[in-house]
């Protein structure tokens, strides 16, 4: 047996809480954007993944105006810092609705540093910055989605085995349902099965061992 939950019945706020106690683990992008008057800006955004290869391209999206959304408009360039354990609850009380004009930077206290390629800074202490350009937006509903060109990505050596991040080491978090968070768990390995005509098809009843 399911339970049916029917989006046109149901008051909207319970069903974002639905969908996202089963849109599950999202990763966190902290995005860190510049106002036109120059106050950094630093929130935490669970709407986001890899959008294109070539070029390389990151959305995120916007329920609603907010200042990182308002500051990509403004500015074209924002930074993925990727959310890790260390920095749990500084990530959360990024994401308190401070005035337009304070800086979460000052207010929670993080250390910044000057990005390669764009101006919003970086989050020192994160050890993965996805410096971007402003592709494109798109509106959708209450929603805007944004897509960013990564120019430059700045990782940690710390993170790095053999040039690659090894995730056992970038600690990532995500976002769950509710107030829930969650951190990496097992990881699991296995190779892409290549298909090998004549090899991969399933054998027919009664032909098994
Ligand atoms: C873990 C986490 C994930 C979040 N994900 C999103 C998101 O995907 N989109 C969004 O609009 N707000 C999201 N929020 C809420 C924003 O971070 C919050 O509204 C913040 O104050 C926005 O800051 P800004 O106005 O400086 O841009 C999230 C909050 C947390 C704690």
């Amino acid at each position: 047996m399911r339970v049916d939950f029917d989006p046109q019945a149901m008051p909207t706020r319970d069903f974002y809480k639905l969908l996202t106690a089963t849109v599950v683990p999202r990763p966190i992008a902290w995005v860190s954007t510049t106002a036109a008057d120059g106050t950094d800006n630093l929130a935490p955004h669970s709407f986001f993944t890899v959008s294109c290869v070539t070029p390389p391209v990151v959305q995120f999206t916007s329920v609603g105006r907010k200042d990182s959304l308002r500051n990509i408009e403004e500015t074209g360039q924002f930074v993925v810092n990727l959310a890790t354990e260390p920095l749990f609850e500084q990530i959360n009380s990024t994401a308190t609705d401070f005035p337009r004009g304070m800086s979460e930077f000052d207010a929670v206290g993080l250390r910044k540093e000057g990005s390669c390629r764009v101006k919003p800074p970086r989050v020192a202490d994160s050890p993965v910055a996805l410096e971007c350009e402003l592709h494109s937006t798109v509106r959708l509903g209450d929603s805007t989605v944004v897509f960013g060109r990564v120019v430059h990505a700045a990782v940690s050596e710390d993170v790095l085995v053999d040039g690659h991040p090894e995730v056992t080491r970038l600690r990532p978090l995500t976002r769950l349902g509710k107030n829930e968070w969650g951190t990496l768990g097992e990881v699991w390995e296995i190779a892409r099965i290549p298909y090998t005509e004549g090899r991969n098809e399933r054998p027919a009843r009664g032909d098994g061992e």
